[in-house]
């Protein structure tokens, strides 16, 4: 081996000594958390959000062979979770922030993740241009998301849901009815009671039914989210 060769080896082994005594690895861990919580718009609930998240879907009649499209679906919070769950090619998550899909494709990546065939999608219209004419889901959630819609957006978000759910199908999603108004992001932050949602519904042929708080539902920490309501909609 020439000495340059074994010189590099021995300064590539020194360097990484140096990034594992000094604690280099648990910090760029903490920056990934930060970023991924910012992305999911929670300070210090990751964990929690993915926990409950990922309950809930199940409580609510997901099967691993069920096919779901996430709408909103950020940095995976619940995507990473469950497609390790699902069978393969069964995750389709939407959102139109490409920032925060580009972060969604380094996560499948790094959970290993390609092999279960997830697919990502950037859209403005919640899919109607990207997904195929004929498809349908099992189940259609979206967590911390309705609320961020404007009434127009609302209104195309629940078209398409009813669009693309099976017979049989439902779409879970949770809503804010209790805190106060602001924005998030370039997003609105609204505040709007079960019944609004129920109305637009019914408008494309869907039922609602409110399936309680978050609190009610297990939500473990003592946040004002736990206020949160959860509502599914069915074809009526
Ligand atoms: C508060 S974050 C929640 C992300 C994820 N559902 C979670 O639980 O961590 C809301 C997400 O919805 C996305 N979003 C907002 N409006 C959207 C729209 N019209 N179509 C698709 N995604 C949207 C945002 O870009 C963001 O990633």
């Amino acid at each position: 081996m020439l000495l340059s060769q074994t010189r590099a080896r021995m300064a590539f082994a020194v360097k990484d000594r140096l990034f594992r005594w000094g604690g280099f690895q648990a910090l760029l861990e903490e920056k990934e958390l930060r970023m991924l919580t910012q992305h999911m718009g929670f300070r210090h609930q990751w964990d929690e959000h993915r926990r409950f998240q990922m309950d809930l879907i199940q409580r609510e009649g997901l099967q691993p062979s069920g096919h779901v499209m996430e709408i909103g679906c950020g940095p995976l919070t619940l995507g990473i979770p469950l497609m390790q769950w699902l069978d393969k090619g069964h995750y389709t998550g939407l959102d139109l922030r490409p920032a925060v899909l580009g972060v969604a494709h380094g996560q499948v990546a790094k959970a290993r993740l390609a092999g279960k065939n997830p697919r990502l999608l950037f859209t403005e219209d919640f899919g109607a241009s990207e997904l195929g004419e004929e498809e349908r889901f099992d189940m259609v959630w979206s967590f911390s998301v309705l609320f961020h819609l404007t009434d127009e957006l609302l209104e195309a978000c629940l078209a398409q849901v009813a669009r693309r759910l099976r017979p049989g199908g439902a779409y879970v999603a949770n809503i804010n009815a209790e805190m106060p108004e602001s924005t998030w992001l370039q997003f609105p932050f609204n505040r709007r009671d079960p019944a609004f949602y129920g109305a637009i519904a019914a408008r494309h042929g869907l039922k609602m039914t409110e399936r309680g708080t978050h609190e009610s539902l297990g939500f473990r920490l003592d946040a004002s989210e736990k206020n949160n309501r959860l509502l599914r909609f069915e074809h009526g």
